[in-house]
C-alpha cells in the first residue's frame, strides 16, 4: 500500500475522500485554493434524495444514489464521532402536484418508490398542507420518509475538521500538473476536466442559481420537510434548515464557466417558491448565489482509476452531497487493492473510452 495520496479539489467529494483515507492511514495532501469554501458544495441544497432527484432513464444513477443514502446514516455518525456535527436531517420529502399532469407523475414516482421497497404516502391536498402548512393550492403530494437532508455547510466544515484532525495536509494552491504527485484523486468538480486528457470534454459545468431565505417575525416557519415541485416544468425545492433558513434551489443550465447570478434565474425561483409556499414572499432574502456542478455526459459521475495512479472522483451532477459516502468508499477500496461498491461499477470512466470507439 503507497502512504501518500494527493487529492485535488477540497469541496465535499475531495473531503469525504481525504478524510475516509487518512482515517485508513494515509498520509493525503488537499490541493483547493479555499477548501471546504468554494465550489458547489458549498451552495448546495443538501437534499439526499435519489428517486426525486433521478430522471426517467436514469436507473444506475438511481442505484448509485440509494446505494449512497443507505451509506449516510454510518457516514455522518463516525464524521460526528470526529467531534463535529455534520447536520444529517431525518426529514423526508414531499413532492407537491399543481394540476393533473403532475399528479399522474407523482403515481408513477409513487410506484417506483414502491417497487424499490421504499415507504411512500400518497396524500390529497389537504393532507399534503397538513404536513407542510403554508403549502399553497396543491392538487396532491407524495410523502417519501425515508429521504434525509443534510446542511452543506455544517458538513463541510465538519470535514474539514476530521481532515485537520486526521493530519491531512492543505495546499492552498492550483494544480497545473499531475507529474510528481503520486497517486492522485481528481476532485476538483466542474474544473476537472482541465486536469486529465479523458475528462477534458467529459466533465462540463452546469451553472445553478440557489438562494437561501430566513422567515422574519410574524411570517410562518418553513415546511418541516423538504418540499419539492414541477413549476412550468422545472424542478424546485425548498430545504429547511435546523437553524430557520429555507434553501430555495435550483436553476440548471448551460452557461460555461460564468457564476453571475442572473435576475431572470431569480425570479424563476422564486416565482416557482411563491407557487409552493405563497408566504415565502415576506421571507428576508439572505443570499443568492450561484455555482457549477460538475456534469457528465449521462448523470452518472465519473469515479474510478483513469491511469495507473490517477483515480476520478467527479462528475457527479445535482448528486455531489448525495453520493460522497459511495465515492469516498470507492476511493479507499482503490487504495486498498479492494474491490469497490457493487453499484459504482456503473460510474466508471471506462465508458469514456468506449463513447470514444463508438
Ligand atoms: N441536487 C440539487 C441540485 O443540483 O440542484
Amino acid at each position: 500500500m503507497n502512504e501518500n495520496l494527493t487529492v485535488v479539489g477540497g469541496g465535499v467529494i475531495g473531503l469525504s475522500a481525504a478524510w475516509r483515507a487518512a482515517r485508513r492511514g494515509h498520509h493525503v495532501t488537499v490541493f483547493d485554493p479555499e477548501p471546504a469554501r468554494g465550489g458547489a458544495s458549498w451552495l448546495a441544497g443538501g437534499m439526499l434524495a435519489p428517486v426525486t432527484e433521478a430522471w426517467p432513464g436514469e436507473e444506475h444513477v438511481l442505484s448509485l444514489g440509494e446505494e449512497s443514502l443507505r451509506r449516510w446514516p454510518a457516514f455522518a455518525r463516525e464524521l460526528a464521532e470526529e467531534g463535529a456535527d455534520p447536520g444529517l436531517a431525518g426529514h423526508g420529502t414531499i413532492v407537491v402536484a399543481f394540476d393533473s399532469a403532475d399528479a399522474g407523475h407523482l403515481d408513477i414516482l409513487a410506484d417506483y418508490l414502491r417497487s424499490l421497497g421504499r415507504d411512500v404516502e400518497q396524500l390529497t391536498g389537504r393532507e399534503a398542507r397538513r404536513l407542510a402548512p403554508g403549502v399553497g393550492a396543491v392538487r396532491g403530494g407524495l410523502h417519501v420518509p425515508g429521504d434525509l437532508a443534510v446542511d452543506n455547510r455544517k458538513l463541510l466544515t465538519a470535514l474539514f475538521d476530521a481532515c485537520v484532525r486526521r493530519g491531512v495536509e492543505f495546499r492552498r494552491e492550483r494544480v497545473e500538473s499531475l507529474d510528481g504527485l503520486g497517486p492522485v484523486v481528481l476532485a476538483a468538480g466542474a474544473w476537472t476536466g482541465r486536469l486529465h486528457p479523458l475528462l477534458e470534454s467529459a466533465v462540463r459545468p452546469l451553472k445553478g442559481e440557489i438562494l437561501r431565505l430566513r422567515p422574519r417575525r410574524g411570517c410562518l416557519p418553513p415546511p418541516p420537510y423538504t418540499v419539492r415541485a414541477m413549476v412550468e416544468g422545472r424542478p424546485i425545492y425548498l430545504v429547511p434548515r435546523a437553524d430557520g433558513e429555507l434553501v430555495l434551489g435550483a436553476t440548471q443550465y448551460e452557461a460555461g464557466f460564468d457564476q453571475a447570478v442572473t435576475a431572470r434565474g431569480v425570479r424563476e425561483l422564486l416565482e416557482g417558491a411563491e407557487r409552493i409556499l405563497p408566504g415565502i414572499t415576506e421571507y428576508e432574502l439572505v443570499e443568492i448565489a450561484a455555482g457549477l456542478r460538475a456534469a457528465s455526459h449521462d448523470a452518472l459521475p465519473y469515479v474510478g482509476e483513469l491511469g495507473e495512479g490517477v483515480f476520478a472522483a467527479t462528475g457527479h451532477h445535482r448528486n455531489g452531497l448525495l453520493m460522497a459516502p459511495v465515492t469516498a468508499d470507492a476511493v479507499v477500496a482503490w487504495l486498498a487493492g479492494e474491490p469497490p461498491p457493487d453499484e459504482i461499477g456503473a460510474a466508471t470512466p471506462a465508458r469514456l473510452l468506449e463513447k470514444e470507439r463508438v
